[in-house]
This record gives C-alpha cells, structure tokens and sequence, in this order.
C-alpha cells in the first residue's frame, strides 16, 4: 500500500490530429502585440514561444489572414511572404526545443480602426464597436464598419484558407479558427452585431453559415486534422451580444463536428454548465477546455490546475492556460512537482512592450535561454 496521489490526469499523453503531445497541458493563444508594423514577428518571439516548448500544444497568438482583418498595432499576420518567414523562425525553435504549434487566425471584423491598418474595418452589419479601440495614436473612438457584400464574404473565406495553407507552410502543425471573443465570426453569429437579412443572418441556420463556411474551406486547404476552432459561448467581450447563446452554440458545434475538425476549444469552460455538457456530448474530436479562472484579478495559486482537472473529470480532453504561460515558462514541470507558480508581474506589459515582462519570467533553475538561441 501505499499513500502516494493519483497521477494528475494533465500529465498524461493525448494524441491530437498529426500529433503526439505529451501532456494535455495547451498554452492559450495570447496576443502580445511584438510583431513590426506589417505583422512579422519579431525575434523576441522566437525566445518567448520556444521557453514555452514544454506545453503539451502552443496555440500561437492570433494572426491576421488578411490586412483588413487587423485588429490592433504589432500584432502578428499570416498573408505576406515576410510574415511566413518570421513565423517559421518561430515553429523552427519551438521544434527544436522538443514542442508542438498550431497558429490561430483571427479576422477582427469591426474590431480595427483605419489607423491601424490603413482600411475601414468590415463586419455582418454597420455597428461600430460600442468601445474606443487602441490605435498606434492611442485609443479613439471606433469607426463604423463596412457590411461585407456577399462577394466579399466569399473572399474573407478564401484568405482563411489561404493563410491556414501559409501556417503550413511556416511549420505549424495547424491551424485555430477564431470564432470567439467578439472578432469577425462571432460577429457573425451573434444577434447584437448581426443584423443581416440575407442568407448570413437571422435564423441560426444563418448565422452560423460563414463560420462554417470558414472552418470547411480551411480543412480543405490542409486537412480537418489540422483544424481547430475556438468558441466563447456567452462572453461579452468586444460588446458582443449573443442573443440565444443556447440556441445557437449546439446547433454551430453540431454543424462543425460535421466537418471533422481536430479539436473544438471552449473559452471559459464551466463543468456544471449544462451547455458545456451538452457540447461535449456533440462533439466528437479531442474538446480543448480553457476554465473560468477570474478575469480582471488575479490567478488562482495553481494557476487553473485543479479547475483544469475538474473540466477533464467532465469529459474535456485538453485543457488550455493563459496567464499561469505567460508568467511560466516551465508551468508543465511546476504544475507537476507542486512548485509555486510566478505570478503576472505587470499588466501593462502584457499587450505592449518589448523583452521586459515577455522573455524574463524565471525558471525554477533562473531566467531561461532556449539552447537553441545560443547555439546560433
Ligand atoms: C495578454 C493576453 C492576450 C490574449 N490574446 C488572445 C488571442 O490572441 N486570442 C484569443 O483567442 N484569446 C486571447 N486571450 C485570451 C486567452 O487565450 C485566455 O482565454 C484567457 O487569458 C483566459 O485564460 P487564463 O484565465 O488561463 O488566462 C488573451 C489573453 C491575454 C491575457
């Protein structure tokens, strides 16, 4: 006999489409605004991800499929040749630090300013943010957006799958959708932000149509096995409303399972949710959970472990941090051995700034530096 704890489930192996992870630990995508003007990332980047190679999966903070679709000053893209070389820096060191990457592409819809990307931003229908955005002058009120013509939602389409073929192609393992948090498809699938009467809006058989769309035209490009999709049922960030939150998420997963997707990642994951549930018995493929952990405080002291291992007692398969990466490098090897985690230190640095709160959180053995830096 013996008194020794069960084995946290977060450190067993899952498969994943293409991929063997060794834990089911997954770094959430987490925009940090260092990329240069034109969205290629900077070098600091190559640090910062391949500190992070330990993670089961790192989902690579968004990146824009097309230069309207840009959100907010340096942060990263996925359309030019520049910005697939920059990239592939990236994959290259997280490889040789022993990790694994998919990419997440995210379209901002009505979330941009012409500032930033030099065009008026583009959504469902003409309602502006109900917020200022950041623009490299500072923040401003937002403009309104242009409604996409039905034309142009056939193009929006086509540069999801075109940036999904340049992940590839930059060595990512795959690719995120990102349907959640109130960017360009969940404008499309929420009430307040779609006013559509066309085939695009009203019914949910509507609303959901072009994150389909989307979702389709990039497994075709590389294959469902390297398609993911995240999802914020309920959350109200970017003044998004949904309407029928219950209505339209099984009705969209059940659409999506469909199509055969690698995983399906749930911002804000609740266990006793009776949605959560509901989705996870429509869903066939691995469920990436990202738990509700307090937004605006500060982290729990385990950083989500406990909460993470109540969503894969409820049927999750993954379970995907934020802040608890972004201030630990080595999380998986603290969250094993009960180490205390570092905390977030400084929350102006998280969406601004260069080396200084990105590529200096500590180690247990001290500040890292990936051996594959130095051996350059
Ligand atoms: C600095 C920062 C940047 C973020 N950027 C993105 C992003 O690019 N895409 C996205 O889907 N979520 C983004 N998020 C949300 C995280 O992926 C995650 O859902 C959120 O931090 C909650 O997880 P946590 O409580 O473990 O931090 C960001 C969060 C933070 C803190």
């Amino acid at each position: 006999m013996t008194n020794a704890p069960a084995q946290s489930r977060l450190f067993e192996p899952a498969r994943l489409g293409p991929l063997d992870l060794p834990n089911r630990l997954v770094m959430a995508p987490m925009t940090r605004n260092r990329a240069t003007a034109d969205g290629v990332p900077l070098p600091m980047m190559v640090t910062h991800y391949a500190q992070r190679a330990s993670a089961g999966l790192i989902i690579a903070e968004a990146a824009t499929p097309s230069p309207v679709g840009q959100t907010y000053p340096n942060i990263t893209a996925i359309h030019s040749p520049a910005q697939v070389a920059g990239w592939r820096r990236v994959t290259e060191a997280v490889h040789a630090a022993g990790g694994r990457m998919f990419l997440q592409l995210q379209h901002g819809g009505r979330v941009g300013h012409p500032d930033t990307s030099g065009l008026t931003p583009v959504a469902p229908s003409p309602i502006p943010l109900p917020e200022t955005i950041v623009t490299p002058s500072g923040h401003q009120e937002a403009v309104v957006p242009n409604e996409l013509t039905v034309e142009e939602i056939a193009s929006t389409v086509a540069d999801f799958a075109a940036a999904a073929r340049n992940a590839v192609d930059a060595g990512f393992a795959g690719v995120e959708v990102h349907a959640a948090n109130g960017h360009l498809l969940h404008q499309f699938l929420a009430q307040g932000t779609n006013h559509r009467t066309d085939a695009y809006g009203g019914p949910v058989t509507h609303r959901i149509r072009f994150v389909v769309e989307v979702v389709r035209a990039v497994a075709a490009a590389i294959g469902p096995e390297r398609v993911g999709v995240r999802i914020s049922p309920g959350v109200t960030v970017n003044g998004i409303e949904d309407g029928d939150t219950d209505r339209i998420y099984p009705a969209l997963v059940a659409a999506l399972a469909a199509l055969g997707p690698a995983y399906l990642h749930y911002v804000f994951a609740d266990p006793e949710q009776p949605l959560f549930r509901q989705i996870r018995a429509l869903w066939a493929t691995t469920l990436v959970a990202n738990p509700v952990l307090g937004w605006g405080g500060p982290l729990p002291a385990d950083g989500g472990k406990l909460k993470g291992e109540q969503l894969l007692a409820a049927g999750a398969d993954l379970i995907a941090l934020g802040r608890a990466f972004l201030a630990n490098p080595d999380l998986v090897e603290r969250l094993r051995t009960g180490a205390p985690l570092n905390p977030v230190r400084d929350h102006g640095l998280m969406y601004v700034g260069g080396e200084a709160g990105y590529n200096d959180y500590p180690t247990l053995a001290g500040t890292p530096v990936p051996a594959v830096l130095t051996s350059r």
